[in-house]
């Protein structure tokens, strides 16, 4: 078969590891995999990994190509946003493309808006698409867990135990911003293994009485340091505003805001990410073999499951909730 492979939205760390196992799946089942580079837009622009002969047959990479792509981070196919993908006459346009150069499946691995672009182009497209949840946001339904999600989390950790040393030296509060527009679930993790106070995701209400309340209490109770992790989509948006308002309602601590930013997507995969991706990859790779179409590969429990897009990427995950009331039992 030719298959295309293509990274889009953020780039997550696993990103790599997934595209090298989703090649030598491929290449066992003798199959044509062909990379599009920067996401959908690469579709628009022809833009093959490895381009295309004067005899208009598409580079395909083979698995000595990939070799240690295990623990880069990043997206070595590069990524995008592509908002032509947003308009149907993109979809249909990407669609009369990806016909022209006989494609017969395509692996899309990105989130939430990479997922939609997959959904949308499947009307218009014949080809059988499978996509993979590529992003640190982890706020996709099908997947415990999404590439990317345990590095970032890592990431957010390591910043946070390094600001604690900072915050207990000079008795302080830091409020950390971490990535999370729609979804908790990197600052309630990030929160819970960081050992921090107080967590705001935009699952919960940011409610400015209630922190100040906590606050004074913890004050009382002898703690010298706070760490509060701020979603970037918490009430507020984000931790500068949120430190503005507690300033005001009264906070009893000195205060910092750190916006950790785009230092969350990079880096090396942790085990787990990359243990995920190659899971994922090699699952997609047979999915498109057995037929399936229109899903996304995900792993729930500890099996890997198929489920429709339209069924990943509507809706709430509840992780964030769940977390943010175990930081509370154990905030005392
Ligand atoms: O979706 C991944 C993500 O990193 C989000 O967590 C964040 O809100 C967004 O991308 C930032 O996007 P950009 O790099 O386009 O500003």
């Amino acid at each position: 078969m030719k298959i295309g492979v293509l990274c889009s939205g953020g780039d997550a760390p696993g990103m790599n590891p997934c595209l090298r196992a989703i090649i030598r799946a491929g290449e066992k089942y003798g199959d044509s995999i062909i990379g599009i580079r920067h996401g959908y837009q690469g579709i628009f622009d022809e833009d093959i990994w490895g381009g295309t002969d004067e005899d208009g047959k598409d580079h395909k990479i083979n698995p000595r190509e990939v070799s240690g792509l295990t623990n880069r981070g990043g997206a070595f196919l590069n990524s995008s946003r592509c908002m032509r993908m947003h308009e149907e006459e993109g979809q249909k346009q990407a669609a009369e493309i990806l016909t022209r150069h006989g494609f017969d499946a395509l692996i899309t691995i990105g989130g939430n808006g990479t997922l939609s672009g997959a959904l949308a182009l499947g009307s218009h497209w014949k080809g059988q698409i499978v996509g993979l949840p590529g992003t640190i946001d982890n706020d996709l339904l099908g997947s415990d867990y999404t590439i990317g999600f345990q590095t970032a989390t890592q990431t957010g950790v390591e910043a946070v135990d390094k600001l604690r040393d900072t915050a207990g030296s000079h008795d302080m509060m830091f409020l950390v911003e971490v990535m999370g527009r729609h979804c908790g679930d990197l600052a309630a993790y990030i929160a819970l293994a960081g050992g921090c106070e107080l967590v705001a995701t935009p699952e919960v209400k940011t409610d400015i009485e209630d922190i100040v309340r906590r606050l004074r209490r913890f004050k009382t109770m002898g703690k010298r340091s706070i760490i509060m992790v701020v979603a970037e989509g918490d009430d507020f948006g984000g931790a500068n505003a949120l430190l503005e308002a507690l300033k005001k309602a009264g906070s009893p601590y000195e205060m910092r805001s750190v916006v950790l930013g785009h230092v969350q997507r990079g880096g090396t995969p942790a085990p787990g990410d990359r243990i995920l991706a190659t899971r994922l990859g090699c699952f997609a790779v047979d999915a498109i073999h057995q037929g399936a179409t229109g899903v996304m590969a995900g792993e729930l429990s500890g099996q890997l499951i198929l489920s429709p897009f339209e069924n990943v990427i509507v809706g709430r995950r509840s992780g964030a909730v769940q977390v943010t009331n175990l930081i509370d039992r154990i905030s005392v």
